[in-house]
């Protein structure tokens, strides 16, 4: 059994402790937000916040969240959280879809930790988020957008 907190509810699930992560939230407990790209901890598709912290759950043995608390798309909260959505949608962000729940975890995660990154913080916060579709151009944007409708 393994307990932990997915958008501040409490969930215990009986899987082996070495399953993925994002087979877990996925087939377990029905968020389907979070997507599996690679396997391997190349492309972020598979992004949640565990304890605050951008986590690739396809390398994430459930097992090693017992006692965590997980946030996932479905829930994101919190001032740069709705900074971040309302400047994705301002700018139409995505264009397939696929990556983008990992992408805006990752934005999510840099703003509470940088509230103003400059072009060089965000290409290192968000290296790890590959887009098939190149919407590198409008994610860059949109975090730029999201610091500064945060701003006064
Ligand atoms: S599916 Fe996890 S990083 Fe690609
Ligand atoms: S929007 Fe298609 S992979 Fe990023």
């Amino acid at each position: 059994m393994t307990n932990f907190t997915i958008n501040g509810r409490d969930v215990t699930v009986d899987v082996e402790a070495d399953t993925p992560l994002l087979w877990v939230v996925r087939d377990e407990l029905r968020l389907t937000g979070s997507k599996f790209g690679c396997g391997v901890a190349q492309c972020g598709a598979c992004t949640m916040m565990v304890d605050g912290m951008p986590r690739r759950t396809c390398i994430t043995p459930v097992g090693s969240v017992d006692g965590a608390s997980i946030e996932t798309i479905e829930g994101l909260e919190g001032r740069e959280a709705e900074a971040v959505a309302a400047a994705w949608q301002g700018l139409d962000v995505p264009q397939c879809g696929w990556c983008q729940s990992g992408q805006i975890i990752s934005a999510t995660a840099l703003l509470r930790e940088v509230p103003k990154p400059t072009d060089d913080d965000i290409d290192a916060a968000m290296a790890g988020n590959v887009c098939r579709c190149a919407t590198y151009v409008r994610i860059r944007q949109a975090i730029h957008d999201a610091a500064d409708s945060m701003e006064g």
